[in-house]
């Protein structure tokens, strides 16, 4: 943790939007930003774990809202507007979405997943990159997944939504890497967050055998860390990834070696 605290201090004075701030990844990446300097919008759905977040994130501002709503992103990005030109975004918002087989999700599972995992990272993108732009350029981070690489029998459809954030986030280093962004993406393994253990208890009476068989499928035979996976979002954002641009960097013990 106190490497992580050390590269963060690249990004004093620099402004940027967090999404998912108020738990796992997205607070873990909010707290080292924040405790380098960075001034920060803060935005979950979840206002509670916003505000626990936003305690250790002096100067931070707080948008408690739905990603998947645009009006709640724009929001979010005025809110930045009030800290300066903004450089940073990333994008750790998401859900696991039905964990079946894709015959059985239900349609209206399907659009949500979409409307927060694809259609969220999309509304960040479309509010913040102009500012980035204006602001003379910066980085973009988004939090796609493993299962965005390669199929998932688990949760087919969320790997599916994940697949859609990882060519979006390609997309945007094709498109804008003349007007100064840089866009990478973050493919975590399982990580020990609240998500990963909604992806147990989904199994039911099977959750303990699908906790077994993650960990033993995984080449280190552990979870990662969140602050494993924040230290490659800092890397990836920072000044020293700075010919580093389009990439989908797995940070998962050699998952998919
Ligand atoms: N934990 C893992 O094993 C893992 C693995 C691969 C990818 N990821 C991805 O990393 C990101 C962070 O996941 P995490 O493990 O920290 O999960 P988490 O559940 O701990 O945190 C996700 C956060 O996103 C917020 N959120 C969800 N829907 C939202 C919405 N519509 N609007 C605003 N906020 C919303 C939640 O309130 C929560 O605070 C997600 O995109 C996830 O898909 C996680």
């Amino acid at each position: 943790m106190a490497a992580q605290r050390d590269d963060a201090s690249l990004f004093t004075g620099r402004v940027g939007l967090v999404t998912g701030a108020g738990s796992g990844l997205g607070r873990s990446v909010a707290l080292a930003l924040a405790a380098g300097g960075a001034r920060l919008v803060l935005m979950d759905r979840d206002a509670d774990g916003l505000a626990d977040t936003a305690t250790s994130c002096p100067g931070s501002i707080t948008v408690a809202g739905d990603v998947s709503q645009g009006a709640d992103m724009m929001r979010a990005a005025e809110a930045l507007d009030g800290l300066g030109p903004v450089s940073l975004l990333v994008t750790a918002a998401g859900i696991l979405g039905p964990t079946v087989p894709l015959p059985d999700v239900e349609e209206e599972a399907w659009d949500r997943l979409f409307a927060v995992n694809v259609k969220g990272t999309w509304l960040a993108l479309k509010h913040v990159l102009p500012r980035m732009i204006a602001a003379g350029g910066g980085s973009v981070v988004t939090l796609a997944s493993g299962a965005g690489l390669v199929g998932n029998a688990t949760f087919p459809a969320y790997s599916a939504s994940k697949g859609a954030v990882v060519l979006m986030t390609r997309s945007v280093a094709a498109c804008h890497t003349a007007q100064g962004i840089r866009a990478n993406c973050v493919c975590p393994g399982p990580i020990e967050t609240p998500m990963l253990r909604e992806t147990f208890a989904s199994a039911g009476d099977g959750a303990a055998e699908r906790e077994v068989f993650f960990r033993t499928r995984n080449p280190m035979g552990r979870f990662g860390t969140p602050d494993e996976v924040c230290a490659a979002v800092l890397f990836l954002l920072g000044d020293a990834a700075s010919y580093i641009n389009g990439v989908a960097l797995p940070v998962d013990g050699g998952r998919l070696a």
